[in-house]
């Protein structure tokens, strides 16, 4: 993809690229909807990333190209009047976030290129914003602890672009290491690198479903979850425990019981989940994952008919230890572990278990835990 985004560059530019970032997007094995209530979560960072070739011009803007879309921006660094859309709103979010912190970012030209899928719920956006604020950082000559730079792409994306998500994303995106899944507790952002077991391969199922709504029903999700915790008595939900939910249960209608018993529950499966993965408790793998999409399709409801059919077909298939929906819901991706060496037959198997249902053929990913953002070329004072 290196060499790709370089050459996207030249065509697109006529000359050389100063710097090339790579920003991965992620998976997520277990806490889902828990790191906006303080909990803990167990993402990996994948070998998918969004790519970045730019170079600094005299302007105080920055002119993209996304290759993808075949499409261009230009977006200033100083004047924030006028708000873009779709992909473009992160960019500008970006810049409109490290302006509010008083940050002088010079301007560039660049190509985005990228070999994770959209709008998947592989974090896209998230590796978009990394992406972009790294290329600026390095344009500025600033280096910046990796979770600050989470905590700037997060601040765009609640502030400008208006979606309230956690900061789960942005810190994979910023912090992953290579054959790790990272256990971070969202309330101190303590990061804790646990190692994937090598008999484990990871399978991306992509449904290829996308809600319109999905944005506007995850921040519905959140302000339930807040809802609960202020009735309960308590800062968030990472405060309480099944005992603890027991006990404020009148205080709470059905809805938000059930919101918070996923949010109580996941939390204790991502803890139990890191020391099955340290003990390589295959069992233990499976019933988490199984536990945790029930939890998500029924309490939570965030899951949706084309997820709950691969994840049964995936975990009914020989050498699968578990599927689960993972990030977000309301479509996209499922992730399944399997025992390598038998990733065909789980791909075989579960398309011809796809079909026994009329919806899109899902597309599937064998994926690495990858090494976070870096800057895999820079040429020189820029
Ligand atoms: C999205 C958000 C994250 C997280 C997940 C659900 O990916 O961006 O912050 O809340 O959903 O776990």
């Amino acid at each position: 993809m290196q060499a790709e985004t370089v050459q996207a560059f030249r065509r697109r530019f006529d000359g050389e690229p100063k710097v090339v970032v790579r920003a991965p997007g992620r998976i997520n094995l277990m806490g889902d909807h828990t790191d906006y209530n303080q909990g803990f979560v167990l993402p990996m960072a994948i070998n998918r990333s969004v790519w970045i070739a730019a170079r600094p011009i005299p302007q105080h803007h920055i002119d993209v190209y996304a290759a993808d879309y075949n499409e261009t921006a230009c977006i200033s660094l100083i004047d924030f009047s006028r708000k873009e859309s779709s992909w473009k709103s992160y960019i500008q979010g970006v810049a409109w976030a490290a302006h509010e912190r008083g940050m002088e970012m010079p301007g560039w030209q660049g190509v985005v290129l990228s070999d994770l899928p959209i709008g998947a719920g592989l974090s896209s956006s998230a590796a978009l914003e990394t992406a972009v604020l790294s290329v600026d950082l390095v344009m500025a000559g600033i280096h910046m602890d990796p979770k600050e730079m989470a905590k700037i792409g997060q601040y765009a994306e609640n502030r400008w672009v208006g979606m309230k998500c956690g900061i789960m994303d942005q810190l994979a995106s910023c912090c992953g290491q290579k054959d790790h899944v990272l256990f971070i507790d969202c309330q101190s952002m303590e990061i804790q690198a646990v190692k994937m077991p090598t008999e484990i391969d990871v399978v991306i199922i992509d449904t290829r479903i996308k809600r319109e709504l999905a944005s506007s029903a995850y921040n519905v999700r959140r302000e339930a979850c807040r809802s609960a915790a202020e009735k309960c008595g308590v800062d968030s939900l990472r405060d309480m425990d099944v005992k603890r939910l027991d006990q404020c249960a009148r205080s709470l209608d059905s809805l938000l019981r059930k919101r918070a018993r996923h949010v109580v529950t996941e939390n204790e499966r991502t803890l139990e989940m890191v020391n099955a993965l340290r003990d390589y408790n295959v069992e233990q793998i499976k019933s988490l994952m199984a536990a945790s999409h029930a939890s998500l399709r029924h309490d939570f409801e965030v899951s949706c008919d084309e997820l709950d059919h691969v994840v049964s077909c995936a975990e009914n298939i020989q050498g699968c230890f578990g599927a689960r929906m993972t990030g977000a819901g309301f479509g996209g991706c499922a992730v399944a572990l399997v025992h390598r060496g038998t990733v065909d037959r789980l791909t075989q198997e579960l398309l011809a278990c796809s079909r026994q249902q009329s919806f899109p053929i899902p597309e599937m990913y064998v994926c690495r835990a990858e090494q976070g953002a870096e800057i895999v070329l820079h040429r020189g004072a820029v």
